[in-house]
This record gives C-alpha cells, sequence and structure tokens, in this order.
C-alpha cells in the first residue's frame, strides 16, 4: 500500500504504558489511529475497552476513543503501512552485559521492511542507545534504497513522560524531535503537532543523549542519598539529619531522599551510555549502589535482629515506586529473594499491583521485621503505623528508607517510630 492510499494517519506499534496512552491520545484528537501489538490478551483488553494497567484517567479517555471510533487494532506489524506515520513505542531492554537489546525494534523493523513506501514515516519514540536512529535510518537505506529525509521520514521522539502522568504531560513537556535528513523533522513534527506541547528539533543523536541522560541524572540524583545513607550506618550517623544540614538554607545544597531507586527506565537506561562510555564504570557504579540498598538495609536489620532465620518480615510495596501498580524492576522483589536466602519467612503487602497479596493486617500478623520497600499513599498514612502496633510483634524492628512518618530513622522499633514521628 502507498501512502496515498493511507487508510490511517497513525499507527502505534506495541500497546505497552508508553504506546497505549499515546494511541488513544492520537485518536482522542481525531487522528485515526491503528494500535499494533503481538499481546493477544492485551489487545483483547483495549478491544473490550478496559485499560491493561493504570494510568492516571486513562480509563475514562479508552471509552471515550472506543465511543469515537477512530482506533482500530491489529496484531500483525505489517498492518502499520497503512498508515503514513508510524510510531513504534516497543520494549528496549538491556541485556545483562550491558548492550541495548534491540531484538523488539529489529523484528518491528524487518516485519515493516517490505511494506514501507515513499512517504512513510517511521519514529522511534522508544527509549534507544546513541545511534538507533541513524542505524534504523542506514537499515532502510541498505534494504530499500530509500532517501532518507527525502523519500522515506526516520525520526527519533522521545517518550519523556512519568507513569501516571500521561495525560497531563502530553500538552506540555516539549516534544523533542530528531529527524534524519531534510525533511524528517519537518515531517514528523507534523503529527506531534497535534499536541499543545512545544516542538523543539534538533539532530538523531542529540535526542538520544538528551532522553537517556535525563534519566541518567536522575539515577544518580538518587544513588547519591543512597550512598550517603550506608555511610552514615558506618559512622552510626542519622542520614536523615545529614541530609537536613545539607540542605536547610543552603543555596547550593538539593541532596534527594534516599530509598528503593529502580523500575524499567532507570535501571537500565544508563546502560545505553555506559555500553561504549569514555568512563567505563562510573554509571555502574551509581547502578551499583541503588543496586545493594536491598542488601543494605537487610544486613542493618539481622545486625539488630542477630539473625533472620524462621523470622516473620513483612514487606510494605511490591511496585518500584509510590503508588503505581508497575512491579517491573522493582527491587522489592530483589530485597524479597534476598530475604528468603536468609531463610526469612516473607509476605508481601501491595495494595496497588496486579500480584495478589494477602491483607496488611495478615501480611503483619506476628511480624518481627517490616520493611517499607515502596512508600505509596497508603502507607505514609498514620493508620499503617498503627496496624504495625495493633498486629506485629510487640518489639517489631521497622526499616525505612523512606521516612514515611517522620521519625527519620532507616532502622528503629515500632514504639520508636510511634514516639519519634510526626504523625505518631
Ligand atoms: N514506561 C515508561 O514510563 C516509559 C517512559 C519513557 C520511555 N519509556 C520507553 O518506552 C519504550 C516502551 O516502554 P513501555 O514501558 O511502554 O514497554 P511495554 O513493555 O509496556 O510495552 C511494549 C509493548 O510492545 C509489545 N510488543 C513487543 N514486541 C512486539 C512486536 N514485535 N510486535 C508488536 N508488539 C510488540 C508488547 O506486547 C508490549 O505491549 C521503552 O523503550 C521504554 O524504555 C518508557
Amino acid at each position: 500500500m502507498t501512502s496515498s492510499q493511507s487508510t490511517a494517519d497513525v499507527a502505534v506499534v506495541g500497546l505497552g504504558r508508553v504506546g497505549l496512552p499515546l494511541a488513544l491520545s492520537f485518536a482522542d484528537r481525531d487522528l485515526n489511529v491503528i494500535g499494533i501489538d503481538n499481546d493477544a490478551a492485551r489487545l483483547s483488553a483495549v478491544r473490550e475497552g478496559r485499560m491493561p494497567f493504570v494510568e492516571t484517567d486513562a480509563q475514562a479517555l479508552l471509552e471515550r476513543v472506543h465511543a469515537g471510533g477512530r482506533l482500530t487494532l491489529s496484531e500483525r506489524v505489517a498492518d502499520a503501512a497503512a498508515a503514513r506515520q508510524i510510531v513504534l513505542t516497543l520494549g528496549t531492554p538491556s541485556f545483562s552485559h550491558i548492550e541495548i537489546d534491540m531484538r523488539d525494534i529489529r523484528s518491528a523493523l524487518d516485519d515493516l521492511l517490505s511494506v514501507l513506501t515513499p512517504g512513510h514515516s517511521l519514529i522511534l519514540r522508544s527509549t534507544v542507545a546513541p545511534g538507533t536512529t541513524e542505524f534504523v535510518a542506514g537499515y532502510l537505506r541498505k534494504h530499500r534504497g530509500f532517501a532518507i529525509g527525502e523519500e522515506v521520514f526516520v525520526a527519533h521522539a522521545p517518550e519523556r513522560i512519568a507513569a501516571g502522568r500521561f495525560l497531563a504531560e502530553i500538552d506540555t513537556l516539549p516534544c523533542i524531535i530528531g529527524g534524519v535528513g531534510a525533511r524528517s523533522g519537518e515531517v514528523v513534527a507534523e503529527l506531534f503537532g497535534v499536541f499543545a506541547a512545544p516542538i523543539v528539533q534538533t539532530t538523531p543523536v542529540q535526542a538520544e543523549l538528551a532522553k537517556i541522560w535525563a534519566n541518567i541524572l536522575r539515577y544518580t540524583h538518587f544513588a547519591l542519598p543512597n550512598l550517603l545513607m550506608m555511610d552514615c550506618e558506618r559512622y552510626a550517623a542519622n542520614v536523615f539529619e545529614v541530609i537536613d544540614l545539607i540542605n536547610r538554607d543552603y543555596p547550593r545544597g538539593g541532596i534527594a531522599q534516599p530509598g528503593l531507586t529502580a523500575g524499567t527506565c532507570l535501571r537500565k537506561d544508563f546502560t545505553f551510555s555506559e555500553e561504549r562510555s569514555a568512563a567505563p564504570g562510573m554509571l555502574l557504579a551509581v547502578s551499583r549502589v541503588n543496586e545493594s540498598v536491598p542488601l543494605f538495609l537487610i544486613e542493618g536489620a539481622r545486625r539488630r535482629l542477630g539473625g533472620l532465620a524462621d523470622r516473620k518480615v513483612a514487606v510494605l510495596g511490591l511496585a518500584f515506586k509510590a503508588d503505581t501498580d508497575d512491579e517491573r524492576d522493582s527491587l522489592a522483589h530483589k530485597l524479597i529473594r534476598l530475604l528468603e536466602r536468609e531463610l526469612a519467612d516473607v509476605v508481601a503487602h501491595d495494595p496497588h499491583v496486579p500480584t495478589p497479596t494477602p491483607s496488611l493486617a495478615e501480611t503483619l500478623d506476628g511480624a518481627e521485621l517490616v520493611i517499607v520497600a515502596a512508600n505509596h499513599s497508603e502507607f505514609r498514612d498514620v493508620r499503617t503505623l498503627a496496624a504495625i502496633a495493633e498486629h506485629a510483634s510487640e518489639d517489631c524492628l521497622i526499616v525505612d528508607p523512606w521516612n514515611c512518618w517522620g521519625a527519620a530513622q532507616v532502622f528503629a522499633y515500632a514504639a520508636e517510630v510511634a514516639a519519634l514521628g510526626a504523625v505518631g
């Protein structure tokens, strides 16, 4: 099919946490959209009008889009060619040996290769390693001989929205477009121009670097207080007091609070720089700091309790961050695996995630150790502290790197937390 025969304005390939809200947002701006995913269960959920994950206000949007009839669905990547603009929102994980895993992108490219015609645009919305957009352009040039930027258009338009804020940020966050060749940037801007956000044109590699370095900045930003937390334990100092001393009325302060830092983006995007870094190991060290927080918390608890074998441990939170249902790449799971290797009896509770978990009361019942792995709003509520007092063992140790209750102690016994806590 040529672009003049287009039956849709845009195809979105990969209806995940990025692709589905984007496809719905395009349809809501009166574009005819083809949504493509090879996960049949995901497609059925969307077809039945059910969001397969939680995204603020997206359920109502899905229902509106259904009523409007501007979204069609397909399992076949090649069907994307029915639209002039094709946006790839596929996963881009990292191999464990620090190299971008482009298998989903390559597979979609191969499916599209024979059906692309002059007039098509291919837009990488996924987060990619520097050089990937030029690789995609080169791949199309090599296998189909297209003049990129004149006949077929290729650009990187990275997704920079945070989960849970998609619909609020799609019209406000500047949309970076790095187009290959003379006209790719301009053609792709026509698509993203349906949103109110300003469009910023740049080169493909600068768009790639801007996206991954925004996440590297955040990952490093949180590694610093996490490393400080470990240093403070070594010196018997209080990390929350040191952070307050750093930041209080100091114009060059601004250190963040400690916590469990991971998630699908932060945990892997640094590898897209690290795979060919001029300072190899620097960002790996940042990762090692964030990745060692679960072990640090467990060792701190073990020192205070004298061993964790056969003790009941309640883990509060399985999601990778507060108030999300996304468990992918959450450090809570690593924490649980490490606790199990201590032969502890672990029970976890999370009111947000799809994984079924026992009630808070059941989870806490008789626990000798409570670890707050995600700082969900429910946990920060004083009623969770009251539930610990009611259900956990009397001298229960609480490990709370988030300072949920204002007690300003990473490790403290329940009575101490209640006495010191701002909400206790
Ligand atoms: N999740 C976020 O908050 C976020 C934010 C910014 C950027 N990103 C980036 O956006 C990209 C997508 O992330 P995500 O969280 O939406 O991923 P995801 O895993 O939720 O979604 C990917 C979707 O693609 C589908 N898929 C995989 N291979 C396919 C194929 N060959 N054909 C058709 N469908 C296929 C999967 O079934 C899945 O539904 C990644 O590069 C990620 O780093 C994610």
